[in-house]
Formats: C-alpha cells, structure tokens, sequence
C-alpha cells in the first residue's frame, strides 16, 4: 500500500512518556514519546474499538489500554496476550516536525 508522511506534531510539543491523540488522514493515531525515540500506534484499542490508547500506561515500550488491560507493544503493535494488534505507523523526525506514515488518499 502507499503510503505518505504527514506532519502530525512539533516535537517540542511532546512530552516524554505522555500519549497524544493525533488524527491524520483519518487514521486515529496514538503518539509516545519514550526514550527519546517517537512511537505512533493506533489510538483504537483492539478490544471495545475506543479511543483510549494515548491515555494508556507506559511500562517499558509497553502501552497499557487503561479500559481493561490489554497491553501493546509500541515497536510491533501486538498486544502481549491473545492476538489483538494495533497499526504501527512509520514515523520520522525532520527539523523539529513529527511525521508519520499513513495510506496515500486513493488518486
Ligand atoms: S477497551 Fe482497551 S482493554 Fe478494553
């Protein structure tokens, strides 16, 4: 699938450790800051399909749905038991901006 970077945040704007709910192309997307790296997954959880993500608790490179418990991998998406999974989107840092990569709008 294509895909394109989309601007979704400044840098300085986030907060280690702290989720942030981003939107690009309509993808609902939960951004962590942690250990100086930039991780985007799904803000959906794969349990009850709500928003809940960037509100989890960060354990690690883990990220805890705050609803029930289900835990993530923020590097693969995979929740740690039973096989829900949450979309990992590529991210990069250019000049201070945050991108990630999304599916390119149909042409
Ligand atoms: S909604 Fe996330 S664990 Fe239930």
């Amino acid at each position: 699938m294509e895909t394109v970077f989309v601007r979704v945040a400044r840098l300085a704007d986030l907060t280690e450790q702290r989720g942030v709910r981003v939107v690009a192309r309509e993808c609902e997307i939960a951004l962590w800051y942690v250990q100086g790296r930039v991780f985007a997954v799904g803000d959906v959880c794969a349990h009850q399909h709500v928003p809940t993500i960037h509100e989890g608790i960060l354990n690690g490179l883990t990220v805890t749905c705050p609803r029930h418990g289900w835990t993530y991998s923020l590097e693969s998406g995979k929740a740690l038991e039973g096989d829900g999974r949450l979309p990992v989107y590529p991210v990069k840092v250019e000049k201070g901006e945050v991108f990630v990569a999304v599916p390119a709008e149909d042409v």
